[in-house]
This record gives structure tokens, sequence and C-alpha cells, in this order.
């Protein structure tokens, strides 16, 4: 008897231990990964801290409202001419970071070779 009520409880911890890591991917999967690496053409890749910008600005639309939640957009909408090269770099990164820094709050890089990583 005490076996068998053991057995159930150790499913039944099993069971809302699975659902629980389902939950955590799941919520990971819409944020998208942490760290991203974007292509920056001939000045070297772009990487990107991802979730930092998430916490630090909240609202996902001031960079996805220009290009969809998918690895790749940018370079897609680039190749396709719906975005033109350097926009999202000059009109999003760059702009916001020199914004920011004049107003005193936190803010990310505004010189070249600290975004862009010669490969
Ligand atoms: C400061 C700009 C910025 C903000 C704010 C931002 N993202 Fe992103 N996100 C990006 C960039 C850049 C990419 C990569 C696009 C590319 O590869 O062309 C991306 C990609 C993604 C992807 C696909 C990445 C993957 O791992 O498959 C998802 C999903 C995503 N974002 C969700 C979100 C959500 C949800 C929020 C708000 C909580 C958010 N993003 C806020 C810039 C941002
Ligand atoms: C805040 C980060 C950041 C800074 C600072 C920055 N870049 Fe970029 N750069 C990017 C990103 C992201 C992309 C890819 C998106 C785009 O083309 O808008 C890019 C794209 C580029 C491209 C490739 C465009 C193409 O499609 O071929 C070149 C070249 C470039 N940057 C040069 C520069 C130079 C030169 C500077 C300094 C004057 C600079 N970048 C500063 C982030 C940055
Ligand atoms: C709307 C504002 C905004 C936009 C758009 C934005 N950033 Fe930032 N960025 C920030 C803020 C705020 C921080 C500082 C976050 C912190 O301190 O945690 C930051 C920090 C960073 C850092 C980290 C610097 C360090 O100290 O390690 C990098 C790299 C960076 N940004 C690159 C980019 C690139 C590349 C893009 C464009 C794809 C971009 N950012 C778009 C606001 C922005």
């Amino acid at each position: 008897m005490a076996t068998g009520g053991a057995g159930r409880g150790s499913r039944g911890f099993a069971a809302a231990l699975l659902a629980g890591v389902a939950a955590l991917a799941f919520a990971a999967g819409e944020r998208g990964a942490e760290h991203l690496e974007l292509a920056g053409g001939a000045s070297g890749p772009v990487p990107f801290p991802h979730a930092r910008h998430q916490e630090a600005l909240g609202d996902c639309l001031l960079c996805h409202a220009v290009f969809p939640q998918r690895r790749g957009a940018i370079e897609e909408l680039k190749a396709n001419g719906t975005l033109v090269r350097r926009q999202v770099m000059n009109e999003q990164c760059t702009r916001c970071h020199r914004e920011r820094k004049q107003e005193g709050k936190p803010a990310g890089p505004t010189a070249c070779t600290t975004c862009h990583r010669k490969p």
C-alpha cells in the first residue's frame, strides 16, 4: 500500500516537473534567444544581447515594429528592399543609444568597432 502511494506521488512529481520544463521552454521560445549575432556586412558581425534589451526596454515593438520576431529577418528585408542597408543600425541601434546617452540613461555603444567585431 505504502509503496503504491509513493509510486503515485513520484509519478505526479515527474509530471509536474515535465510540465514546468515545457512551460519554461515555451516562454524562452517566445522571447527568442538571449544572445543573437547579427550580420554586419564588411564591418563584421554584431553581437546583440537580446534579453538585456527586452529587460531594459520592455516594449518589443521598439524594434519589432520594423522587423518581425524571426532570426534572419533583417537580412531578408534588406535583400528584398523593404529595409535599406544600415537602416536598422542608424535608425534603431545607434539612434537609441545616442539619445539615451544624451539623456544620461544607460545605453549601448555608438562606436563602429564596439558593435562590429572583425571575424
Ligand atoms: C532592441 C531591439 C529589440 C527588442 C526591444 C526586442 N527584440 Fe526581439 N529581436 C531583435 C533582433 C535584432 C532580432 C534578430 C533579427 C534578425 O536576426 O534579423 C530579434 C529576434 C527575435 C526573435 C527570434 C529569435 C530567435 O531566437 O529565434 C524573437 C522570438 C524575438 N526577437 C522576440 C522578442 C520579444 C518577445 C521581445 C519583447 C519582449 C523582443 N523580441 C524585443 C531585436 C529586439
Ligand atoms: C549599435 C551597434 C552598431 C554601431 C555603433 C555601428 N553598427 Fe554598423 N551595423 C549594425 C547592425 C545591427 C547592422 C545590420 C543591420 C543594418 O544593416 O542596418 C549593421 C550594418 C552595417 C554594415 C553592413 C550594411 C550592409 O548591408 O552591407 C556596415 C558596412 C556597417 N554597419 C558599418 C558601420 C560603421 C562604419 C559604423 C561606425 C560609423 C557602424 N557600422 C556602427 C550595428 C552597429
Ligand atoms: C530603443 C533603444 C535601443 C535600441 C533600439 C537598441 N538598443 Fe542596444 N542598448 C539599449 C540600452 C538601454 C542598453 C543598456 C542595457 C543595460 O544596461 O542593461 C543597450 C545595450 C547594448 C549593448 C551592450 C553594451 C554592453 O555594455 O555590453 C549592445 C552590444 C547593444 N545595445 C547593441 C544594440 C544593437 C546591435 C541594436 C540594434 C539591433 C540595439 N542595441 C538597439 C537600448 C537600445
